[in-house]
């Protein structure tokens, strides 16, 4: 039986930590950091996710502005309001929620935002300074994945990771992670053959690919740390992993829930690469 790795308790404990950080650098600065969410359109699961990241805000105190767009708004207006908010000096970091509709470039979306101000660490030149090893501000999944292997007692160092889904978001930056923090890493994604063999010697195994319960109990190895980021929503409403939670958790050694695993970690590391933006503008 795995043990769980709690990611809503860690969170909370790192929320706590960075409100009492806030609390300070106000008292300081005299003001606090304020993140900026763009939201284009009402995807339902981005809606939740954005009303998950604003209140996370006000709970370790700090600002927020929540910029709602509708579905049909220009490329160029969302440009322009992203132009808007790096020249505000009252707002630390910039957030657009993504996907974006099919008229909008994302590239064209990520480019504009102020490196300075990217809080998802999703920039170019956040993304080269990530792999050449340069200090840069690290997206918040796989940063929170990170965090999240670090609260078990598995040092990571020498270990096999496998990572399975090539996203720019999660899959590409967490191997990189991993490789940092000196385990010998696959990038396993949808034509990698005998995935299972693959996946079954993994220590560590990470599961980015978006399908309901793809991982089953039969592609995990006895005792692997085995980390969920999946988040999708059934027909009959439950949300669940792309691990097959109740099979895997009697074979792994520990495993994250969902929800209740990696996503409020992301959240978390949102908030503190937004202290980080605010610390560095100081
Ligand atoms: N959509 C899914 N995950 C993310 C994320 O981490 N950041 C943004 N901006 N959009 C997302």
């Amino acid at each position: 039986m795995s043990q769980i790795i709690d990611g809503k308790a860690l969170s909370l404990a790192f929320r706590t930590e960075i409100r009492d950080r806030v609390a300070e650098l106000s008292a300081r600065y005299g003001r606090v950091p304020c993140l900026a969410v763009i939201m284009v359109g009402d995807n339902p699961a981005s809606r939740s996710y954005v009303r998950g990241k604003i209140k996370a805000a006000g709970f370790v105190g700090m600002d927020s502005r929540l910029v709602e767009l509708p579905e049909t708004v220009s490329e160029q207006r969302l440009l322009d309001i992203i132009a808007e908010l790096n020249a505000d000096a009252g707002v630390d970091g910039v957030l657009v929620q993504l996907p974006l509709p099919p008229h909008i470039r994302e590239d064209r979306v990520i480019d504009a935002i102020a490196l300075e101000k990217d809080v998802d660490g999703f920039h170019p030149m956040n993304v080269a300074n990530l792999w050449l090893g340069r200090p840069c501000t690290v997206p918040c999944t796989p940063k929170g994945i990170l965090r999240l292997i670090a609260s078990t007692d598995i040092a990571i160092a020498g270990k096999r990771a496998v990572v399975v889904g090539r996203s720019n978001i999660v899959g590409k930056p967490v191997a990189k992670l991993l490789l940092d923090a000196q385990a010998t890493v696959t990038i396993a994604h949808s034509r990698t053959e005998n995935l299972a063999a693959l996946t079954r010697e993994a220590d560590i195994l990470v599961a980015a690919v978006g399908r309901p319960g793809m991982i089953g109990a039969d592609m995990v190895g006895e005792g692997a740390v085995v980390i969920d980021v999946g988040i999708n929503r059934l027909p009959d409403g439950r949300l669940v992993g792309d691990v097959d939670f109740d099979a895997v958790s009697q074979k792994a050694g520990w495993i994250t829930p969902v929800p209740g695993g990696v996503g409020p970690m992301t959240i978390t590391m949102l908030l503190e690469n937004t202290l980080e933006c605010f610390i560095r503008k100081q």
